[in-house]
C-alpha cells in the first residue's frame, strides 16, 4: 500500500506542472511536515483511530474532524462557513476560516445550518447578493451581517475572503454601488454640479424631496451627509443654499401652518439679506 502512495506522489507533480498553471500542489509537502493522519473505516464502516489520542482530518468533508480518546472516534463538525485546519488540531476550536485553509482534496462541506440574504453560511465573508455590486460584503458571525465597504476603488473577492484592486479581484459586471444617505433615502448624483457663477462645487448640496427644510451635502460629491436649514428657512436648490420660503417657488409658505412663524408671516421682510439666521452651506 505505501508503495503505491509515493509513485503517486511524483506523478502528480509532473501534472501540475505540464499544466502550467498557478495552482498550489497539495501533494507537495516539506521534507519535515507531516501528511496529516486521516481516519479510516473498516469493514463495518466503523471509524477507526490511526493514533489512540489525538484530532484527524475527515477524508473528504473539510469541515468535519474526528476527536480520538482511548482510541474512539467522535465526529465533530466546525460550526458552519469555518473548516478544520489540521495545524490548529490541539486547539480548543480547530477550525478556521477557508481563506487560511488548505482544503486539499477535502471539498465536501456540510450543509449551510442558517441561510440567510447576506450569510449564506453562518460564518464568512460573503459577496452581496447584487453581483454588480462588487465593493461591498458581509462579515457573518453566528448568522448576523455586518455592512463591509471596500476602500475606494477595490473590489471583494469572495474566494480570497479580501477587498482588491480590481485587476486582482477579477470580479466582472461591477456596477459601483453609491452611497446611500443614513436615511436610506438619498445617493448623490454622479457628475459636476456648479453654482450660479458657473463654477464647479466641490460638496455640491441637493433638496430633501420629502422636507423642504433639509438637505443634503454630497461630501467629494460622493458621501451624502443629511443637514438642516435654520428654523424659518428652506433649502434652495439653484443656490444650493437655506433662503427664505417666500424666495423659493417650490417652498413658499413652508413654515406658515407653523404656531412659532405666525407672527412672523404678518410682519416679515420682503427680502432675506436682513436675516441673520440665514446660512451659507454650500462651501462645505
Ligand atoms: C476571485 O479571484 C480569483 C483569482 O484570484 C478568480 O479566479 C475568481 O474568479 C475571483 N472570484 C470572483 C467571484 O470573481
Amino acid at each position: 500500500m505505501a508503495h503505491s502512495v509515493w509513485l503517486l506522489v511524483p506523478l502528480a507533480t509532473i501534472l501540475f506542472a505540464v499544466n502550467g498553471q498557478l495552482v498550489f500542489n497539495p501533494d507537495r509537502q516539506a521534507p519535515e511536515e507531516k501528511v496529516p493522519l486521516q481516519i479510516t473505516f473498516d469493514q463495518t464502516n466503523k471509524a477507526v483511530c490511526p493514533e489512540s489520542e489525538g484530532v484527524y482530518e475527515d477524508a473528504t468533508f473539510c469541515d468535519a474532524y474526528w476527536v480520538c480518546k482511548n482510541g474512539a472516534a467522535t465526529e465533530k463538525f466546525c460550526e458552519d462557513g469555518l473548516v478544520f485546519d489540521p495545524k490548529k488540531a490541539g486547539h480548543a476550536d480547530p477550525c478556521d476560516t477557508p481563506h487560511v485553509v488548505h482544503c486539499g482534496t477535502r471539498q465536501e462541506l456540510q450543509e449551510p445550518t442558517f441561510p440567510n440574504e447576506f450569510c449564506p453560511r453562518k460564518y464568512g465573508t460573503f459577496e452581496h447578493p447584487d453581483p454588480k455590486v462588487c465593493n461591498v460584503y458581509y462579515q457573518c458571525v453566528n448568522g448576523v451581517h455586518t455592512e463591509v465597504t471596500c476602500a475606494t476603488g477595490l473590489y471583494f473577492n469572495s474566494t480570497q475572503g479580501s477587498c482588491n484592486w480590481p485587476a486582482i479581484s477579477q470580479r466582472t459586471g461591477c456596477v459601483d454601488k453609491p452611497k446611500m444617505s443614513s436615511d436610506g433615502a438619498f445617493s448623490c448624483p454622479g457628475g459636476t454640479h456648479l453654482d450660479a457663477n458657473g463654477i464647479a462645487v466641490p460638496h455640491p448640496s441637493f433638496p430633501n424631496a420629502d422636507d423642504c427644510s433639509k438637505f443634503y451635502v454630497c461630501l467629494n460629491g460622493e458621501t451624502p451627509q443629511e443637514a438642516s436649514c435654520d428654523k424659518g428657512l428652506v433649502f434652495d436648490e439653484r443656490s444650493m443654499i437655506c433662503a427664505l420660503p417666500e424666495t423659493v417657488p417650490e417652498c413658499e409658505g413652508w413654515y406658515a401652518n407653523d404656531p412659532a412663524f405666525a407672527h412672523y408671516y404678518d410682519s416679515a421682510p420682503a427680502t432675506g439679506r436682513a436675516d441673520p439666521g440665514r446660512q451659507d452651506v454650500a462651501g462645505g
